[in-house]
C-alpha cells in the first residue's frame, strides 16, 4: 500500500513537472519522498532555485508556502492541506504593525518569516531563526521593530546589542515555549555526557541553560559534528527523526516527547498525492502584497 502510493506520487511528479519541498518537522514518510528537506531559510533559498518546474508542493505550514509563492509568482504552489497554519504567524495583525511603525518613525521593521504575507509587505527585511543576528546587525540603526516572536526578537537583541520593539509582547510558539528549565536539568541528570541544543523560539532561561542554540538547519549541521555523540534536541519532535536518519550511529533524544506541532503533522502521503492529482490547495498571494513582501525576503536571501 505505502510502496504503491510512493510510486504514484513519483509518477505524478514527473507527469506534472513538480517538486516536493518539505520542512524539517514533517513526518518521516514525507521527509523521505521530498526532493528537498530543510529549515525555513534553506527552503526560502531553494524556492529561488526551481526555475525548471511548474508546480511546487510545499509540505509545511502556510507561511512557508506563501513565501514560496511570493518568490515564484508564475508557478503553482500547493499546500496539501489548507488547514496547515502556524499559530505564531497569525499573532501579529497588519494594523498593529502599521501602528507600531507610526509610533516609531524611522525604525526599521524586521519580520520573522513565521508571519503572513500581508504583514511581510510592511517589513524592511525578513529573518529566520538561522539568521536573526546577521539580519539585525545589517541594519543602520540601534533599534528595530520585531514581530511576531518575542523570544526570537530578544535573542537577536542579545546577539547584536541593539534594542528591540517587539509586537505583540506575547507572540510565541506553543511548541517551543513548552520547554522549561526543569526539562534541561532533568536531561543533564539522566544523560550527563550528552550535549543539549535548543531552538531560538524557546524561552530565554531555557536557551541560557542549553549548550547550543540553533535553527533546525543548524541542528542538522551540529549533529554531523564528530564531537557530538548523543544530542538532546529541544525542538519539534520530528527534527530528531531527520537527525537519526542522517546519523544512524548517534543518539538523538527529544528534550520533550510531547513537543508536537500539530499542523505540521496533518500533511500525509494521501494528501500529497491528492494535491498533485487535483492541483490543490493552491496558495495565491495578492500581486501587490507579494511585490512588496518580496523586497524584504530577497534582502534577507542576499545577506545569506
Ligand atoms: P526553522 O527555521 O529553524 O526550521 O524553524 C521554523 C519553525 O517554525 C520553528 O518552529
Ligand atoms: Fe509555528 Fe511553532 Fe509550528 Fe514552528 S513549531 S510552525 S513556530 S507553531
Amino acid at each position: 500500500m505505502t510502496e504503491s502510493i510512493i510510486d504514484e506520487i513519483n509518477n505524478l511528479k514527473k507527469e506534472k513537472n513538480a517538486i516536493i519541498l518539505a520542512h524539517n518537522y514533517q513526518p518521516k514518510e514525507i521527509q523521505e519522498i521530498a526532493d528537498f528537506v530543510g529549515d525555513s531559510l534553506e527552503l526560502c533559498i531553494k524556492a529561488t532555485q526551481v526555475d525548471d518546474v511548474d508546480i511546487i508542493v510545499f509540505c509545511g505550514v502556510n507561511f512557508m508556502a506563501e513565501t514560496a509563492a511570493i518568490l515564484n509568482p508564475n508557478k503553482k504552489v500547493l499546500l496539501p492541506d489548507n488547514r496547515a497554519n502556524c499559530q505564531m504567524a497569525d499573532m501579529v495583525s497588519l494594523d498593529e504593525l502599521i501602528e507600531t511603525k507610526k509610533q516609531n518613525p524611522g525604525v526599521p521593521v524586521v519580520l520573522y518569516v513565521n508571519s503572513r504575507a500581508e504583514t511581510k509587505s510592511e517589513a524592511d527585511i525578513v529573518c529566520t531563526s538561522a539568521n536573526s543576528g546577521k539580519v539585525v546587525d545589517s541594519l543602520d540603526c540601534d533599534k528595530y521593530i520585531f514581530a511576531p516572536d518575542y523570544n526570537l526578537g530578544t535573542y537577536a537583541s542579545k546577539l547584536t546589542g541593539k534594542t528591540p520593539i517587539i509586537v505583540p509582547e506575547d507572540g510565541h510558539c506553543y511548541v517551543h515555549t513548552m520547554f522549561k528549565a526543569e526539562d534541561i536539568e532533568k536531561a543533564r541528570e539522566e544523560y550527563p555526557d550528552a550535549k543539549i541544543v535548543v531552538h531560538p523560539e524557546c524561552n530565554s532561561d531555557v536557551k541560557e541553560l542549553a549548550d547550543y542554540v540553533e535553527s533546525t538547519g543548524g541542528m542538522v549541521k551540529l549533529a554531523k559534528d564528530p564531537s557530538v555523540k548523543t544530542l538532546i534536541v529541544g525542538t519539534e519532535i520530528d527534527l530528531a527523526t531527520r537527525l537519526k536518519r542522517e546519523n544512524p550511529d548517534k543518539e538523538f533524544i527529544p528534550l520533550r516527547k510531547d513537543a508536537f506541532c500539530l499542523t505540521m503533522k496533518i500533511i500525509t502521503l494521501e494528501k500529497v498525492k491528492a494535491a498533485l492529482e487535483e492541483e490543490k490547495y493552491r496558495v495565491v498571494v495578492d500581486t501587490e502584497i507579494a511585490d512588496k513582501a518580496r523586497v524584504g525576503i530577497e534582502r534577507m536571501i542576499n545577506l545569506s
